[in-house]
């Protein structure tokens, strides 16, 4: 069995980007029988963007109904929030004692970020890979996957376990492996940019018919009049309904722009209906989990906290052992 783990923040509700590119493949991966996934809400790292506790909780709930809606299957894998399982700001803080401080300077992610802000970027912010370390390094991870911008990430928890187990001459910690998918592809957004929540282009597949249909209508497009033959290829429209068609689908709305007397319009209505038949179910699942039934989302999310506890509390003992914390 290989044990596989990631985790992706609740800074928002997530966007048809982050399942295509991030919560389906994790899905897929989790259901082959050799693996055994630990998939977490890391709800604490979301805390270097968000400030609002009753807006983190609505994110925290939104991406874990995501994940149920999606089929994840949590009696076979583990789904958790982070925060419930204090152990991992408990090791954050033994890692951040063996990680230096040029490693963290390094960091892509933390100059961008703090290169942004017009604000001093903080600690957090600064030591968010030292926790990210801890939440791989406590389950005994091995197959990390992340999308590329989270490679130097997993480099760093390796390079932290390696000082760790030398202090130690011990192989207290398991070195993880990033999983990087290079086939995935960036999926754009509405205005033919990378589906991102920061750029606002984001289109959200939970959201009631005619908010949806707002969203989607606004999709970017050129202005070829209605009667001319349209290219499907530098459409985005067209992208997106690919994304989700089957080839058929696909092959048949290529042949109506080529066409041509068919209309950007026409071609939104169709993408449109397309999200709400190929998501019809995971829509209606969303649904239960964030309004007919929260507390089965609750549920869910304890059993997941108690599974992860368990594993966590053994690891820690083992740390406590070594630093002579027991
Ligand atoms: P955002 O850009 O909306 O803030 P995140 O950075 O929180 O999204 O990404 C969460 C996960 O979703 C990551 O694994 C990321 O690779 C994936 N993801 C985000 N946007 C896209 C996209 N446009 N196409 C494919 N994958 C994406
Ligand atoms: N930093 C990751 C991201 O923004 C989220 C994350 C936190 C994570 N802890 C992790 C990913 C551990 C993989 C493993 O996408």
């Amino acid at each position: 069995m290989s044990r596989i783990l990631t985790g992706i923040q609740s800074s928002g509700r997530p966007h048809l980007g982050n399942i295509l590119g991030a919560i389906k493949p994790a899905i897929d991966l989790s259901k082959q029988s050799d693996n055994e996934s630990f998939l977490f809400i890391a709800d604490l790292h979301s805390l270097t963007s968000i400030k609002d506790g009753p807006t983190r909780r609505e994110y925290t709930r939104a991406v874990a109904a995501t994940w149920l809606a999606f089929g994840l299957d949590t009696e076979k894998n583990t789904f958790w929030r982070q925060s419930r399982v204090a152990e991992h700001t408990e090791l954050a803080w033994h890692l951040s004692c063996f990680t230096p401080v040029p490693m963290l300077n390094n960091a892509t992610s933390f100059k961008e970020k703090s290169e942004r802000s017009s604000t001093p970027a903080s600690t957090g912010l600064f030591i968010y890979p030292v926790l990210q370390a801890a939440d791989i390094l406590l389950y005994d991870a091995e197959i990390i996957p992340v999308g590329k911008d989270q490679r130097q990430h997993i480099e760093m928890t390796r390079d932290i376990a390696s000082a760790f187990n030398r202090q130690y001459n011990e192989d207290v910690f398991v070195l993880p492996e990033a999983r990087i998918d290079e086939r995935l592809m960036t999926i754009p957004g509405i205005d033919g940019a990378k589906m991102s929540k920061s750029y606002n282009n984001y289109i959200d597949i939970f959201l009631p018919e005619n908010e949806l249909w707002k969203v989607v209508k606004k999709i970017k497009s050129d202005s070829t009049p209605l009667e001319d033959p349209k290219n499907p290829d530098t459409d985005i429209t067209f992208q997106l309904y690919s994304l989700l068609a089957s080839d058929e689908q696909a092959q048949e709305l290529r042949r109506l722009y080529e066409g041509g007397n068919y209309g950007y319009g026409t071609a939104k209505k169709a993408f449109y209906e397309l999200i709400l038949t190929k998501f019809a179910t995971e829509r209606e699942r969303f649904n239960y989990y964030m309004v007919e039934n929260p507390d089965a989302l609750e549920a869910e999310l304890k059993a997941g906290e108690e599974k992860a506890r368990a594993i966590a509390e053994r690891t820690m003992t083992r740390v406590r052992e070594k630093l002579g914390f027991n």
